[in-house]
């Protein structure tokens, strides 16, 4: 496995591959990501993988700052998921001056996250570009963990030609339920008890749908009774939503996307799931 760290060394790098599948992360690789690269593998000749904690995507005074960054163990778990090229730039690689062009983001970027994370998705729409432009992929491979990110993807990727196949791959969970993710490393045990709060929740409201229940208010009325058993939560959102518009659901009348985002303590969680009957 080769590692780069200019955008003038991963093109000498990739010259002459014929297909590469892209898998964007920023790094603290956890199974979730591993995942994807194992889809990418099964999908080009060549898999690279970019690690880049993307400043652009952060609130100021968010967790930029102390956002893990592990290269060393990421590079070792992706070397052992066979991916061919490691890129892994630093802000001054990725960002020369102050980037002045950015993406602005569709209209199904301004619910849910784009709610409470002004700004966010104009910084993945921006650094996701530069990464296709930069790779070239003919495949690009995201999670639905965030499910959003990948719709907002999807719409960037039409909308902008970039010629490029969006793959989307399952959310990998702990045996107990909870979505990996690099940030559950900041939950204490405690709160990492209170968060398997979110994955009950939605595994109930999956039950009540397969058992009949149709009505959004009932099932999201249930899902926040679970939640509140959770003493340090506190709800951002939780919706029932539309998979492809994102529109908001009051009745089920086929697969509905069931979305959250909740603090435990300090830590923001976002899960979600599609509810289907
Ligand atoms: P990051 O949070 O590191 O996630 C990288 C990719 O891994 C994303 O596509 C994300 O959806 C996926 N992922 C995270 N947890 C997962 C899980 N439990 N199961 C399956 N996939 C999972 O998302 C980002 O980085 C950034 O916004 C990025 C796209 C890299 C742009 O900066």
């Amino acid at each position: 496995m080769d590692t780069a760290y200019t955008i003038a060394d991963l093109r000498k790098r990739l010259a002459g591959e014929k297909s590469i599948a892209l898998v964007p992360t920023m790094g603290n690789l956890h199974a979730g990501h591993i995942s994807l690269v194992e889809m990418a593998r099964r999908r080009a000749g060549c898999v690279v993988a970019t690690v880049f904690v993307n400043r652009l995507q952060f609130a100021p005074g968010g967790d930029f700052d102390r956002y893990p960054r592990t290269l060393a163990q990421d590079r070792w778990m992706l070397e052992k998921a066979q991916c061919d090229v490691v890129f892994a730039p630093d802000e001054d690689e990725m960002y020369p001056q102050p980037q002045q062009i950015h993406v602005t983001p569709p209209e199904i970027a301004k619910p849910l996250e784009g709610d409470f994370r002004p700004g966010h998705f104009q910084g993945v729409c921006t650094v996701v570009a530069k990464l296709f432009n930069i790779v070239k992929p003919t495949v690009a491979v995201f999670g639905k963990k965030d499910y959003q990110q990948l719709a907002v993807i999807r719409a960037m990727e039409r909308q902008l030609d970039f010629g490029i196949e969006i793959v989307g791959g399952e959310t990998i969970r702990e045996p107990d339920g909870l979505a990996m993710s690099s940030r559950n490393a900041y939950l204490s045990p405690d709160e990492r008890q209170q968060g398997l709060t979110l994955s009950r929740a939605l595994a109930a409201a999956q039950a009540s749908v397969a058992a009949g229940e149709r009505n959004a208010a009932k099932l999201l009325d249930a899902a926040r009774a679970t939640i509140a058993t959770a003493r340090d939560a506190k709800i951002d959102y939780l919706e029932l939503r539309d998979p492809d518009s994102l529109h908001l659901v009051e009745t089920l009348t086929g697969p509905t996307l069931f979305a959250m985002a909740v603090f435990v303590g300090k830590t923001r969680l976002i899960d979600n799931r599609v509810l289907r009957f």
